[in-house]
């Protein structure tokens, strides 16, 4: 569910013109709805209330400042995963005692930051880097608290670039060798074991591999909180939403109206099939979404440069490129494209929708029915709150794209629109070619 939604015939956010926000600041900008990621978080909550629940939002999807300051008002802590992510955090005047740093290769400089800043624990993901924590913090003379992150060997059913779980990832411990890893960690007195960790993937449109996962990793995890008394368990993130129908998704109505076997993924359900698996480890429970809380909260608005037509195929050219927005390009990802303008007078046109960067794989959509929509018109590619602007290059050197955050009528920019001067700024020609 989200904010987003025609009032007349125009798009919205929460109560924001989008036309409005583009005549100010221009396009493409990123828009984020603050009620919607304010909807999203309380509604893991409330689903899993059942349990001692800590939700750290997977700030990888969209580290703005004024959203990781939003979550943290909300009771987030953050799952991250460098020096760069726990540094946003502070700026945002938030706190790291309740995030966790995870990621294969996190270096001494990152470590040291943690622990002097206070992490809840660090995700371990080989003996290599326990023996690295290890070192570190005792040339800080404290004692680092770590989760080792287990890895299950689950299908996630999802894309494969972003499928985590299989044994043939390059992430966490397989959980044949778990207890050795957990064994190695005791023996280190510079550590301190404080939980364990898994995550499967992200984009799951299904609660199977989550209930499989959960299965097939208690035993051990009960195991653990015997042997060491870990205090809770991490199960990671990945649940999916909507990309298709994203506009119509917004009201309860349109998930009531799917049949049940056709919904996608709720918290509802995620939370009535996991809660009762969990309860009976009596540990915390940590989630670390990020998709979900972000990902129907963002639009990528951008204006139409041209409408050009072929020899039977039309383009479409928008003033967004893949350099805002890569997910299509890099995982044939689909975004729902929509005209802010809505005029049901117009013919639809088939057309591809791409950007103005000099490659193929410089386009949003395939043959993509949208209604027709002129030079100077505004589009809004839906669903891009997670994974966009966090994954936006200066490539074809466009600037990064500025971002809005609206609250009911009120909205701010977050983020300016990237200048050519600050571009290149940390560039210089050096004295052998003057
Ligand atoms: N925890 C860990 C350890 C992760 O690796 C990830 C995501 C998450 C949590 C959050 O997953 P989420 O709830 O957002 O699905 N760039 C890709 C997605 C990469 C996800 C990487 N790891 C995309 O645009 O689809």
């Amino acid at each position: 569910m989200h904010h987003f939604h025609y009032s007349g015939q125009d798009l919205h956010c929460e109560s924001a013109d989008l036309a409005a926000i583009a005549k100010l600041y221009g396009t493409p900008t990123y828009v984020y709805s603050a009620a919607t990621m304010a909807d999203n978080y309380h509604r893991l909550q409330r689903n899993l209330s059942g349990l001692d629940l800590q939700i750290c939002y997977a700030m990888k999807a969209n580290s703005n400042l004024a959203v990781i300051r939003h979550f943290a008002n909300l009771g987030a802590g953050f799952d991250l995963v460098s020096g760069g992510e726990l540094r946003r955090v502070l700026a945002a005047g938030a706190k790291v005692n309740t995030s966790v740093f995870a990621g294969v290769g996190k270096t001494e400089g990152e470590i040291k930051l943690a622990l002097e800043n206070g992490i809840y624990a660090f995700h371990v993901e080989s003996e290599p880097e326990l023996a690295r924590i290890n070192h570190v913090a005792g040339q800080l003379g404290v004692k680092a608290p770590i989760a080792i992150r287990i890895n299950p060997d689950v299908d996630a059913h999802t894309h494969a670039k972003i499928t985590t779980g299989k044994s043939d990832n390059k992430f966490g411990i397989p959980l044949k060798h778990a207890a050795a890893a957990y064994e190695a960690a005791a023996k280190l007195k510079n550590l301190r074991i404080r939980g364990v960790q898994m995550h499967i993937g992200s984009q799951l449109t299904e609660v199977g591999p989550f209930v499989e996962a959960v299965k097939k990793v208690a035993g051990f995890v009960a195991e653990l909180k015997a042997a060491y008394g870990i205090e809770y368990f991490s199960i990671g993130g990945g649940m999916g939403i909507v990309y298709r129908d994203a506009l119509a998704s917004g009201p309860q109505s349109w998930w009531d109206a799917q049949p049940a076997d056709k919904r996608p993924l709720t918290p509802e359900l995620y939370g009535a099939t996991l809660t009762p698996l969990l309860v009976p480890l009596g540990l915390k429970i940590l989630l670390e979404h990020g998709r979900f809380m972000v990902g129907n909260a963002g639009v990528l608005l951008a204006r139409v440069e041209h409408l050009k037509r072929g020899a039977g195929k039309n383009f479409l050219i928008v003033d967004a490129a893949m350099n805002d927005l890569v997910r299509p390009a890099m995982y044939e990802s689909f975004h729902e494209i929509v005209p802010v303008h809505r005029d049901s007078s117009r013919r639809a046109l088939v057309a591809d929708i791409v950007g103005p960067i000099c490659e193929s794989g410089d386009c949003f959509a395939k043959d993509r029915s949208i209604q027709e929509v002129g030079e100077g018109e505004l589009v809004a590619l839906m669903s891009a709150g997670a994974y966009g602007y966090v994954m936006a290059s200066r490539y074809n050197t466009r600037g990064m794209p500025a971002e809005v955050m609206v609250n009911g009528s009120a909205f701010e920019l977050v983020n300016v629109r990237e200048t050519f001067e600050s571009m290149t700024a940390g560039e210089k020609i050096p004295a052998f070619l003057k």
